[in-house]
């Protein structure tokens, strides 16, 4: 192998990821400069115990030297995590939005309890089925009931199933999410059963933290919690926020040597940089987000694009959801084919149906630019390449939200 493979794999990936592309994909979004050279820093070579941890039922002091920035950095960005979620208390550790599940979902059950998601055939996280999460923590796994009509939780069956069900944790959230939660008849269901209700947020965690889609703090959820990279423009990895001080203290508990051990300094450091950036952006960037999703999917559809939930004025997150059936008829194309055919006019999309706004409005689109976008969407849907018009639109942008 060439000595400069994995140098050259960078710079064609920066070229035709960042370039040549215009990303659609939900879960992913970019990091400001300062963001990512946090990641590139020296950050990314230390050790430090991670402050809190216990050993033998004693606080254990840092046993590493040289630690003491690393040990601030934590600190000032859980401080900051506090501030833009409102929280009482945030930890920074998870390296994942999967792992703060992992860490959550520990920290709120005992073996043989009954957790309950949204199915994945409604667009829930596949990582709450019965062959993951709760399989490696002995749970039973069950499902929430759902109105595909309204594309939401089917909130009156639902809050039932949990009084009599009584689960010992709900979690609220999705991969596929388009709408908020009506949460007080959960949350009532809840507290009178003993359940804990906690909200994974992977998806929507950057409308949060600009304070739209919902609060879900606010509205009932014990915890929330979720990856930091999807609506979220940080760096890959994950954040838990609780107003409650008990499950602050379960969470911390489940942190070194049970989830995790190094949590990634470089990464600790880029996210408060993120945090740091959604402080002064969020509100205006959260809003641009949504604003986008709508207007995209009125253009999309106003050609004649099948986008679903029209009368529900399409989204009211950083996602669009495509009608499959509708588009084999269209454009005879199943939608795995369909997303190779967009990538090949670097139209990235991926294969779940979804359509995301968050990269665009980070780079800087606003409603205004979503017409031509339509466009050019439709004439790769035809099977026409794009690929230099796509281009010349990317090179109109350079990022937006980021302090200087
Ligand atoms: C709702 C939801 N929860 C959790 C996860 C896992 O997050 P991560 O990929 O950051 O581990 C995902 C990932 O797509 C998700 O959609």
């Amino acid at each position: 192998m060439k000595n400069t493979y994995f140098l050259d794999s960078m710079r064609a990936q920066e070229k035709w990821r960042v370039e040549d592309s215009i990303n659609l994909l939900p879960s992913e979004n970019m990091t400001s400069p300062q963001a990512r050279a946090l990641l590139s820093s020296d950050f990314v070579n230390r050790y430090t115990l991670p402050i809190n941890a216990e050993y033998a039922g004693e606080f254990l002091e840092n046993s590493y030297r040289g630690t003491r920035i690393t040990t601030d950095v934590e600190l000032k960005a859980e401080e900051l995590a506090r501030e833009v979620f409102k929280s009482k208390f945030a930890c920074v550790q998870p390296l994942s939005g999967h792992i703060a599940a992992m860490i959550t979902i520990i920290s709120t059950t005992k073996k043989n309890d009954l957790m309950c998601a949204i199915a994945s055939e409604n667009g829930g996280y596949d990582g709450y089925g019965p062959a993951y999460i709760p399989d490696i923590f002995g749970l039973r796994a069950g499902t929430l009931p759902f109105d595909a009509d309204n594309f939401n939780l089917d909130t009156q069956v639902a809050a039932d199933q949990i009084r009599k069900q009584k689960p010992r944790l709900v979690i609220l959230g999705a991969s596929l999410i388009l709408f908020p939660y009506d949460m007080a008849p959960i949350r009532e269901a809840c507290s009178r059963s003993g359940t804990t209700l906690v909200y994974d947020g992977s998806h929507v965690l950057g409308l949060i933290a600009g304070g739209e889609f919902q609060k879900p703090l606010k509205e009932g959820a014990e915890i929330l919690y979720g990856s930091t990279h999807k609506s979220f423009f940080g760096p890959q990895g994950g954040l838990i926020v609780t107003n409650s001080k008990e499950h602050d203290a379960a969470i911390r508990k489940n942190l070194t040597w049970r989830i995790v051990d190094n949590v990634h300094w470089n990464r600790v450091a880029s996210l408060g940089q993120a945090l740091l950036e959604m402080k002064r952006f969020g509100p205006q960037y959260a809003k641009q987000v949504i604003r986008n999703s709508q207007r995209l999917g009125r253009e999309l559809k106003d050609r004649g694009f099948p986008i679903m939930f029209e009368d529900l004025g399409f989204s009211r997150s950083h996602q669009l959801l495509m009608d499959v059936k509708e588009l084999k008829a269209i454009y005879g194309l199943g939608i795995n084919d369909f997303s190779i055919r967009m990538e090949k006019s670097n139209l990235i999309i991926d294969s779940g149906g979804r359509l995301g706004t968050a990269e665009i409005t980070r780079l800087g689109f606003k409603e205004k630019d979503l017409p031509a976008l339509a466009d050019l969407f439709i004439e790769a849907a035809k099977g026409k390449n794009v690929k230099s018009q796509v281009k010349a639109m990317r090179d109109r942008f350079d990022m937006a939200f980021r302090l200087r």
